[in-house]
């Protein structure tokens, strides 16, 4: 039985691995263009015309899940976007875009509403999300019109289940700067039994930022593996230049190291919690290198059996760092594993095109978005639809769930930050 099992799970990786069919099968949601649930259609129309609605400037990029929920973010990169975080709901077979938590929370120049999205980290253990909001928007403006730097950076806490704020932080400017930072993506720690801590890179500036929700307060560190550098991407015969700085980040499932890396390099840097949680700290002789990716990669995720999830751009791909198996083949600990072992977990040139942001849910799958990232900022995207969608929410049986799985029960655990 055991046997059985074992050579199952290797004919079913190595079949999604190498499977060059279509993958109808695991996309959950697909969009050609962006569209909302408009209280009416004169709303619509009106938003049309008066420009707060350019659909060509709306493009999924962060998602994240909670129970049967598809969240997903649209970037206030340009104008015309009329809401920046969304859950997706099907209306007559089509998926569109419901504005989270409403539409008041949409509010361009409202600074208590959200004002340009990146990324949510939601804990399945509370149905808490965590909603990092630049305060900025139009910060990749392709028609000239400047950004407006409209609010301070902030976090927003929010229940999901009972639909309430819980918390609301604002940066000061110290650490999340009002006119340069970029605020792309986020996790959260358990510290004592709660989710305490979020780390949130901040792109532009070469920042790791650390917000310590019990304390109510936040600092910074930053290093030169964190800083933006420059390097092109080929895609599919297009290339784009990116200079771009910290991006990706997971966070072990013991909670015990911080893992980031650049869109526009390959290098995977390791830092423990225990010494970004707390001010002040020299972090030069605690970041370490892990290795090379083997393409550019954006998001990450880590996967309750010790594992990370990431992009590969060129390679039309996913990779899986299988970290508790170099760990053990190099005898070693998780403070020193090198990255050996980088499987490929899903290719297929004709749907996976830009892997931007990656999640595991609860029941063992794994979500991502694809989104041909590198044709909207080139502004060769097909919004016609004759080159098939240009947005996919992909769903792929992975094996584990969250790193943030079942806190709540381990809180025995020992964590010695
Ligand atoms: C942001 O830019 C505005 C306009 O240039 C300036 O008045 C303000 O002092 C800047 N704030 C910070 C924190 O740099
Ligand atoms: C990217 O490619 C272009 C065109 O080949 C080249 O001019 C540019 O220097 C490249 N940039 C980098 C960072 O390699």
């Amino acid at each position: 039985m055991l046997i059985l099992l074992i050579i199952l799970s290797i004919v079913a990786r190595f079949s999604l691995a190498y499977s060059q069919r279509s993958c109808n099968r695991f996309v959950e949601h697909a969009f050609t263009v962006v569209d909302y649930t408009w209280p009416t259609d004169s709303a619509r129309e009106d938003a049309i015309m008066d420009g707060t609605f350019i659909q060509t400037n709306n493009i999924i990029s962060g998602m994240n899940i909670y129970k049967d929920s598809v969240f997903v973010t649209v970037p206030r990169w340009r104008l015309g976007v009329p809401s920046t975080l969304n859950k997706i709901v099907v209306k007559d077979g089509v998926s569109v875009l419901q504005p989270y938590p409403n539409w008041g929370y949409q509010t361009i120049g409202d600074c208590h509403a959200l004002q340009y999205v990146q990324s949510v980290a939601i804990d399945p253990n509370t149905g808490w999300m965590w909603i990092i909001d630049n305060g900025r928007i139009n910060i990749f403006a392709a028609d000239g019109t400047p950004t407006r730097n409209l609010c301070p950076p902030k976090i927003i806490i929010y229940d999901i289940d009972k639909d309430e704020e819980i918390d609301f932080y604002e940066f000061p400017d110290s650490v999340a700067n009002r006119n340069r930072t970029f605020l792309n993506d986020i996790v959260i720690q358990y510290h004592g039994g709660k989710a305490r801590y979020a780390y949130i890179t901040d792109d532009f500036e070469g920042r790791l930022v650390v917000y310590d929700r019990k304390k109510s307060m936040s600092h910074f560190y930053s290093h030169p593996s964190m800083f933006p550098v420059i390097d092109n991407i080929t895609i599919s015969n297009e290339w784009i230049e990116v200079n771009d700085g910290i991006n990706g980040i997971a966070l072990s499932s013991d909670m015990k190291y911080i893992y980031y890396g650049r869109l526009s390099g390959f290098d995977l840097y390791q830092v423990p919690t225990k010494v970004v949680s707390k001010p002040g700290k020299d972090l030069h002789s605690f970041v370490r290198k892990v290795g090379d990716k083997p393409a550019h990669a954006d998001g990450m995720t880590y996967g309750f059996d010790d594992s990370i999830y990431f992009g590969g751009q060129g390679d039309n791909a996913v990779y899986r760092w299988d970290i508790e198996k170099d760990r053990q083949d190099q005898d070693t600990t998780f403070d020193l594993v090198e990255m050996n072992t980088v499987e490929t977990f899903i290719v297929n040139p004709s749907c996976i095109n830009f892997v931007d942001t990656l999640n595991l849910d609860q029941k063992k799958n794994l979500w991502f978005s694809v989104n041909k990232l590198h044709k909207f900022l080139l502004g060769t995207m097909d919004f016609s639809g004759t080159s098939g969608p240009n947005v996919l929410i992909m769903k792929v049986p992975a094996g584990t769930t969250s790193y943030l799985s079942g806190r709540r029960k381990r809180k025995q655990y020992k964590e010695d930050c």
